[in-house]
């Protein structure tokens, strides 16, 4: 019996030894395999494909989410830019206000940047910048006022056969024609509204026609130059669009190759544009706006038709006369000029016209406001009042047009979008009115995030940087530049 129990003492101690060795034999054949074995590369392998785009150019999505160093560029392109005008101030349309961020951050970053633009009329001056790197060539326009395409591709090709060549050219939409981009395998174009996404907006106006006005032939000529576009396109060998929408289009209806379609979305200057409590109240105290008003809307840019303001006029004509609460609770900033101005005037003191403000007064007026109001009918390009005011932490309401509810409103957590006719307008301004200040600063605050992940003027940059390298990307000497490592 004693002799039993010791057996079967020791047959356990056994089986515990047998069972420690199995287990550390496992443990370390585990450990061996993950750092000598073929499971480690395998393993490793896995984990660099989810980890790295192999080829940026094939990248479906807005390069504005990739995060891109901001150390100092690896390698210093010389870079042709060809735009028509080049901007004096900030008073300038969207594509010349997108050249000059884009291609003074670029300058800034230590890039050889050659500008080839129009001279301005004989009175104004030329903008002087206090970069070294930064060089323009200037040419008289054409009498329609476009850039002499002789002229300037004389004067690229001297800048190009001195130094070194050109690494990379880029044009702000048909600033170089398709007939000097055919053979180039080194360009970028930019497109700043294609004639697809136009005839929305050719609808809207048909729509919005009165009887009396006679009717256009914009839906007929725009649906031929869609075709036409179609054509010439291919003879860009990179393209980038503004906004998801048109990068869609450029694929699908231009039928472009996806991996010469690259999706960059605007940005705009986040130092400037940014949440400031203080300056937005001492904004409201300087133009008068009475404290007992709950809501301050605010509206920017030229006051024309197609900016929406005829409809937005008769919206807050008929709000302001049938709801006397909604009366006294709101007032309305207008930023900007044109014959909209003296109409909104007419509205009484729940109107403030402020005339064209500079962009320092336009950093306070965002931040002066609880909601920021555009009603624009052009389908054109990425707006970049929406992203100024969203980078200030202002919620946005905007029309329904497809590179907006794509890009930048894409959900009611950052704001509000209608429909181009006043009863869409309507229903939606008292709804915001409804939802009141809390509601709007919440959705604010969830703007500014989302502008900070994708429209700041850095991101923009850093994504134009990096694929520039790509399209000088030359593996012959090892470069790397369209390979992407997610950090
Ligand atoms: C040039 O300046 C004069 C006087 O300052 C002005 O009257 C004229 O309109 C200007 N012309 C252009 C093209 O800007
Ligand atoms: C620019 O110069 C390079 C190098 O000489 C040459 O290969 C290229 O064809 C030139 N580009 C143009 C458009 O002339
Ligand atoms: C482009 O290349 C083709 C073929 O090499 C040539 O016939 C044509 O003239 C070139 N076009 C331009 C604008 O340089």
């Amino acid at each position: 019996m004693a002799k039993d129990l010791v057996t079967v003492l020791n047959f356990r101690r056994l089986c515990c030894i047998v069972l420690v060795f199995c287990v550390w034999s496992f443990i370390s054949f585990i450990y061996w395999c993950h750092y000598y074995g073929p499971g480690y590369s395998l393993y490793q392998k896995m984990e660099l494909k989810q980890n790295q785009i192999n080829d940026l150019f094939a990248f479906p999505s807005a390069w504005n989410q990739l995060a891109f160093s901001s150390k100092p560029p690896p390698k210093l392109l010389k870079i042709a830019l060809f735009v028509k005008k080049w901007p004096h101030r900030s008073h300038a349309g969207g594509l010349e206000r997108h050249a000059l961020t884009l291609h003074l951050a670029l300058a800034k970053r230590g890039h050889e940047l050659h500008i080839f633009t129009t001279s301005p009329s004989s009175n104004s001056s030329f903008p002087r910048y206090p970069i070294s790197n930064l060089y323009f060539h200037l040419s008289k326009p054409t009498a329609a006022g476009y850039l002499d395409q002789a002229l300037v591709w004389k004067l690229f090709q001297t800048q190009n056969s001195t130094g070194r060549p050109f690494d990379v050219i880029h044009t702000e939409s048909v600033g170089l024609l398709h007939t000097r981009s055919r053979n180039q395998t080194n360009l970028a174009v930019t497109w700043h509204g294609i004639a697809y996404e136009t005839i929305h907006s050719d609808i809207i106006q048909e729509l919005l026609r009165s009887p009396k006005e006679p009717q256009g032939s914009a839906l007929t000529e725009r649906t031929m130059k869609v075709i036409a576009e179609v054509r010439f396109f291919p003879s860009y060998a990179h393209h980038v669009a503004t906004s998801d929408h048109v990068g869609d289009v450029l694929k699908r209806i231009y039928m472009l190759p996806d991996d010469r379609v690259h999706i960059i979305l605007n940005g705009v200057d986040e130092d400037i544009f940014k949440p400031d409590i203080a300056k937005g109240n001492d904004f409201k105290k300087k133009i008068g706006v009475p404290e007992s008003r709950t809501l301050v809307l605010g509206m920017a840019g030229r006051l024309v038709k197609d900016k929406g303001h005829p409809l937005m006029f008769e919206a807050l004509k008929q709000m302001l006369e049938e709801n006397e609460v909604f009366q006294q609770s709101i007032v309305v900033l207008v930023a900007g000029n044109g014959p909209w101005g003296a109409r909104y005037r007419d509205l009484g003191t729940n109107v403030l016209v402020l005339g064209p403000l500079e962009q320092a007064q336009l950093a306070e007026f965002y931040n002066a406001v609880d909601i920021f109001v555009n009603p624009t009918l052009r389908a054109q390009g990425l707006d970049h009042t929406l992203l100024e005011a969203m980078l200030s932490g202002k919620p946005v309401m905007a029309t329904r047009l497809a590179s907006i509810t794509g890009s930048v409103v894409v959900g009611t957590e950052v704001g509000y979008t209608f429909s181009p006719t006043i009863a869409s307008l309507k229903t939606t301004l008292y709804r915001v009115w409804k939802d009141g200040r809390g509601d709007l600063k919440q959705k604010g605050q969830a703007a500014r995030q989302r502008g900070l992940q994708l429209f700041t003027a850095t991101k923009m940059a850093a994504a134009y940087e990096r694929l520039f390298l790509c399209i000088s990307n030359d593996e012959n000497r090892g470069d790397n530049y369209c390979q992407y490592q997610i950090p």
